[in-house]
């Protein structure tokens, strides 16, 4: 599976890039605008930024709502860097300009996917992600990873080859459970990710393997 760090902040995409197990970046308008990245020269600059310190896709979301405004900023982004995979909501244009921007040759994350049927529409347009987004689901009392099964079963039924990429997710159980139906992709925060090291058994048996090694 690979891991996506799902923020905008250039020093923990750093860390993770550092930590050797990072295959990409996911950003959104409000991860942008946490880190106060503001106008449309500044955003365009931050994006080819996260490129230049990631090895792997960065998703760059657009923020217009039509046909036209979508495929105006998308094929923007995408000439910014040849890592920018644009980021399009599940909407009804968003579905066409998807479709548009596939047979451009311009990788897609379907973004804002909370059914099966949405991950379906976004596959048969040709996204190369979709993203359910697992935490805002559950944070609804719905099942996140139980969406992320379904995708995963249509996807193989018909031989999709849309990426899943888990979306929203919160904590290193997500990742884990993710890991074990088959998503292709989670993108999460740095804590999330750092979490996965952590074992008390692990902290007490180096202590004692250093201790023992003093005698
Ligand atoms: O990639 C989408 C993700 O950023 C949403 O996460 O935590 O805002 O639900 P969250």
């Amino acid at each position: 599976m690979k891991f996506f760090i799902d923020t905008a902040n250039l020093a923990q995409i750093k860390e993770a890039q550092d930590l050797g197990v990072l295959d990409g970046v996911t950003t959104n308008p409000s991860l942008m605008a946490k880190e106060g990245i503001k106008g449309q020269d500044n955003i365009l600059k931050h994006y080819v930024d996260i490129c230049n310190i990631v090895d792997g896709d960065v998703s760059a979301e657009v923020i217009s709502t039509d046909f036209d405004g979508m495929v105006k900023e998308g094929e923007a982004l995408a000439e910014l860097h040849p890592q920018i995979v644009v980021k399009v909501p599940m909407i009804k244009d968003g579905v066409k300009a998807i479709k548009y921007f596939t047979e451009k040759g311009i990788r897609t994350n379907c973004t804002l996917v909370f059914s099966a049927g949405q991950a379906l529409l976004a596959a048969k347009a040709g996204a190369t992600y979709v993203s359910p987004f697992i935490g805002r689901l559950d944070d609804v009392s719905v099942d996140g990873l139980n969406l992320i099964e379904e995708i995963r079963l249509i996807y193989d039924n018909y031989g999709y080859e849309t990426q899943i990429l888990a979306a929203s997710v919160r904590h290193p159980m997500h990742i884990i459970n993710c890991a074990k139906i088959g998503a292709d992709v989670a993108t999460c925060p740095l804590s999330a990710i750092t979490a996965l090291l952590k074992h008390p058994l692990t902290d007490s048996g180096l202590a004692q393997f250093l201790a023992d090694a003093k005698k």
